[in-house]
């Protein structure tokens, strides 16, 4: 059965990929920083009959808290990075704290290659191994130098070049494992109403999860080193960088 760890699945959009994949066969493990929290994620699934689901306790900036998750797991070929936080806004260019924004960078550009660089040996261990960066359209620098953008005022010193770095980490990374048979892409599940963004977003979770989903399932011809979008449709899903 393929193995698939999620990190930040005990709600929002992790938790419904987690759902996703479990209808779809895959063995599903719940990353949850709160043991408990993760915990009651699986109760829930398993009343849902989705059973093939496990909590593991993973706080991505704990390199202890990794560490121990990579030790439990001895098998994984899907990798979703999907544990992401904004950080306390508005975060102005010029003031903003800059504790902030090392919060920020912390969870979302180091926690996720803290993450990765544990669980790679394992993926290497895959026939197909796939690994998924969550990021945000947010983080595109050619949108937001674009005055057209639909979101081009939602600008952000940190949260935004959080993820800027994350698409960044992803083509290096992408790069790196291309002869070793990985897919490895960053993933924007668009604008979706969570607690993230006290559900104003548009999209709904179900929507996001399956685009989610789609990229961490991909076959040995589909892309690799590439920006998706939640948000773009017209333009087949690729976003710029
Ligand atoms: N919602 C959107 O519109 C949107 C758009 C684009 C991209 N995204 C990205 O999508 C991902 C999921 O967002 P969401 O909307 O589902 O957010 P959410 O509702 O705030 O859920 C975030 C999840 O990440 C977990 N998390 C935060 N810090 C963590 C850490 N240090 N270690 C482990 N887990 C941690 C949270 O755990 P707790 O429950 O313990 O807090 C929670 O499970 C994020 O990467 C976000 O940047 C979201």
């Amino acid at each position: 059965m393929k193995t698939v760890l999620i990190t930040g699945a005990n709600k929002s959009i992790g938790y419904e990929t987690a759902k996703v994949l479990l209808k779809q066969g895959y063995f599903v493990y719940i990353g949850s920083r709160d043991a408990g929290k993760g915990e009651e994620a699986v109760l829930q699934l398993k009343a849902e009959g989705l059973t093939e689901a496990k909590a593991i306790q993973l706080n991505v900036t704990d390199p202890e808290s990794v560490a121990a998750a990579a030790r439990q797991v001895d098998q994984l070929d899907i990798l979703i990075n999907n544990a992401g936080i904004s950080g306390a806004f508005p975060q102005p260019a010029a003031t903003v704290d800059v504790g902030v924004l090392r919060e920020v960078f912390d969870t979302n550009f180091f926690g996720t290659i803290q993450v990765t660089q544990a669980f790679l040996p394992l993926l290497k261990q895959s026939s197909a191994p796939v690994i998924v960066n969550v990021t945000s359209g947010l983080g595109s620098l050619t949108l937001h130098s674009d005055p057209s953008w639909r979101f081009y005022p939602y600008k952000s010193a940190g949260y935004g070049p959080s993820k800027s770095a994350l698409n960044a980490y992803t083509i290096s990374l992408a790069y790196e494992l291309r002869e070793a048979g990985f897919k490895v892409n960053a993933v924007d599940p668009g604008f979706t109403s969570t607690d993230f963004n006290h559900h104003t977003g548009t999209g709904t979770v179900e929507s996001a999860a399956l685009f989610v989903a789609k990229y961490a399932t991909l076959q040995a011809d589909g892309p690799s080193g590439k920006f998706f979008s939640n948000d773009y449709e017209d333009m087949g899903n690729e976003s710029p960088w």
